[in-house]
């Protein structure tokens, strides 16, 4: 039986996880229609059978997490809370594990974060009272330790969701070391997908980045196409869940080449240590390579091939956690005339009027959130006519 979904998405980037799901799931389902998406700010829902929807935490980079919704209701009491919350059929997702509890609320009259928790708790108590859980199920939630559940009321309609995913799918289990001013890794991811979705198709490109620090978007580059499979995910652990799900191992076959550059041999020890890790987890093709390079962007030795193909993506200082005395408008144009990009999507501080770069016109302005910070993500396109 189908049911319903919501994916956690970064503001800012509901939009490029539409097209991500919709991109994937032709290929992990080819047979079956992709559901209808019903976007809302900060996530969407759809409606699909439930391994469909787990097995979309192994997939999909930009979503911070994957909920499945469990009950759906009118309530404006206490009481009537306590009722609708005991009486839902909590046998495939229940073994007493303690969740953490997530109330939001707005125009409701039930807005008490501590009253309502307890009503959960209370509620939970007296399912159990009812249908005790088997000893199996709570040999396999005591297996699992990051369990999360979602109780948001709006407009008087609660929904009540339970997470699928355990920690937020951006935390991939290959980052162990992290550099100066980091991305996260499903923002890296989401950017990735927009400057890839600007390129031609089945063309062999070359990714840099040349500010690349402990080396966030090559590592999601490399890997945007291709599953989770080692880390942990909450639906592993539900008591119903007992059919291990297939994963293959890649959707697509890229030929891409991938050169992260710093010139902070530091930073760049820890992308190192951080691809051993990433490549115990993950079997590149032999077309493919990722290479990491010291290098000042401002040196003049270029060491590596410059042509057509390549794709330039980075996070630029922002002047406030790593200071930028050169200015935004000064390396870009260097990270042009040193690479000759055929697009060029980088991270700033939010502006309607990105810096102006001879050779390049901006195709993309897309405004988000990181680390507290508003930015943009702004994406240069060569004004050279490219053959083929
Ligand atoms: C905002 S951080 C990049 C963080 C990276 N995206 C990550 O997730 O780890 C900027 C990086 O630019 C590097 N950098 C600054 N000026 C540079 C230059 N002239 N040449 C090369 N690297 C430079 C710094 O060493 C730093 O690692």
């Amino acid at each position: 039986m189908k049911q319903t979904f919501f994916l956690q998405i970064p503001l800012g980037l509901e939009q490029l996880a539409v097209q991500e799901i919709q991109l994937k799931w032709s290929s992990l389902f080819p047979t079956r229609v992709c559901p209808e998406v019903f976007l809302e700010t900060g996530g969407f829902t759809f409606e699909c059978l439930p391994e469909e929807g787990f097995i979309l935490n192994h997939w999909l980079k930009i979503p911070n997490r994957i909920l499945l919704r469990v009950a759906s209701f009118k309530c404006r009491d206490f009481p009537k809370l306590f009722k609708k919350l005991s009486s839902i059929d909590w046998k495939p997702y229940y073994g007493e594990q303690e969740f953490k509890i997530h109330v939001s609320s707005s125009e409701s009259r039930l807005f008490d974060e501590r009253k309502i928790k307890s009503a959960l708790i209370d509620g939970l108590k007296r399912f159990v009272q009812k249908s005790p859980v088997k000893k199996k199920s709570m040999e396999k939630v005591s297996e699992f330790k990051d369990w999360n559940l979602y109780l948001r009321f709006e407009e008087d309609w609660c929904q009540v969701s339970i997470d699928t995913s355990g920690e937020r799918l951006g935390l991939r289990g290959y980052r162990k070391f992290i550099g100066k001013a980091p991305l996260r890794e499903n923002l890296a991811s989401a950017l990735f997908y927009c400057l890839i979705n600007e390129a031609q198709k089945n063309r062999d490109y070359h990714i840099i980045d040349p500010l690349c620090g402990s080396g966030t978007f090559i590592s999601e580059a490399a890997t945007f196409y291709r599953p989770n499979k080692h880390r942990q995910f909450a639906y592993q652990y539900f008591p119903s869940h007992n059919n291990e799900l297939k994963v293959h191992d890649t959707l697509f076959d890229s030929k891409f080449q991938y050169t992260g550059l710093d010139k902070d041999a530091k930073q760049l020890e820890q992308f190192e240590k951080n691809l051993e890790a990433l490549y115990e987890e993950i079997e590149l093709s032999s077309e493919e390579k990722i290479e990491i390079l010291e290098d000042d962007l401002y040196s003049e030795e270029i060491k590596i091939k410059n042509d057509n193909e390549t794709l330039l993506i980075t996070n630029l200082p922002y002047n406030v956690r790593i200071k930028n005395a050169t200015g935004n408008k000064k390396l870009i144009s260097q990270m042009a005339k040193k690479y000759s990009p055929v697009l060029m999507g980088v991270i700033i501080p939010q502006t309607k009027t990105p810096p102006l770069v001879e050779g390049y016109e901006v195709i993309k302005n897309l405004d988000f959130i990181n680390g507290g910070i508003k930015v943009s993500f702004v994406i240069y396109k060569s004004q050279k006519i490219i053959e083929g």
